[in-house]
């Protein structure tokens, strides 16, 4: 199967487990299991980290190894993604200036951004590989779906929190 056809496989399982849900904190542990589960043999660590207070991102539900509780604005990959309002994909992370190491088996990273109906940023989604430059378009394009589908379901979610 291609990544392609894998993210298109993804989007029901995804839809199937938000639809009617207002457990906020387990729908975001559950997405980040279907992601992590549908990619074992490259994604070591899947997660979200959430917009707070100010200008700071917290560690959110995740699947894989223990990680950094708090990454300000600007900083690491998270931080420069919410900075620049964009999908950030780093090929290689020690080629990355900033780059916030949690685990010495991250080689490439993405991170996409998470706003709600508002426009107000709530978050990001991170996801390492243990595989040097293993994030391409396809992947930016399926994760981006997952991410818009998401916060069309859960925004008044994230503005009640
Ligand atoms: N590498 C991230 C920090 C979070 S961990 O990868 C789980 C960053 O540079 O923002």
């Amino acid at each position: 199967m291609t990544r392609k056809e894998q993210y298109a496989q993804l989007i029901p399982q995804i839809v199937g487990l938000i639809k009617g849900e207002t457990n906020l904190v387990g729908i975001l542990a559950n997405v980040s299991a279907a992601l992590h589960e549908a990619f074992p043999e490259r994604f070591f660590w899947t997660g979200f980290y959430l917009h707070e207070e100010g200008k700071t991102l917290s560690l959110g539900p995740f699947q894989g190894s223990v990680a950094c509780y708090s990454i300000p604005f600007g900083k690491g990959v998270c931080g420069k993604a919410w900075e620049q309002g964009r999908t950030l994909i780093v090929p290689d992370v020690e080629e990355f200036p900033g780059h916030i190491a949690c685990s010495s088996l991250s080689r490439s990273e993405i991170v996409v951004p998470m706003y709600d109906s508002s426009h107000t940023f709530c978050g990001v989604l991170d996801i390492d590989s243990i595989r040097l430059d293993d994030f391409n378009d396809d992947d930016k394009d399926g994760l981006e779906r997952v991410i818009a589908l998401l916060m069309e379901e859960t925004s008044n979610l994230f503005q009640q929190k």
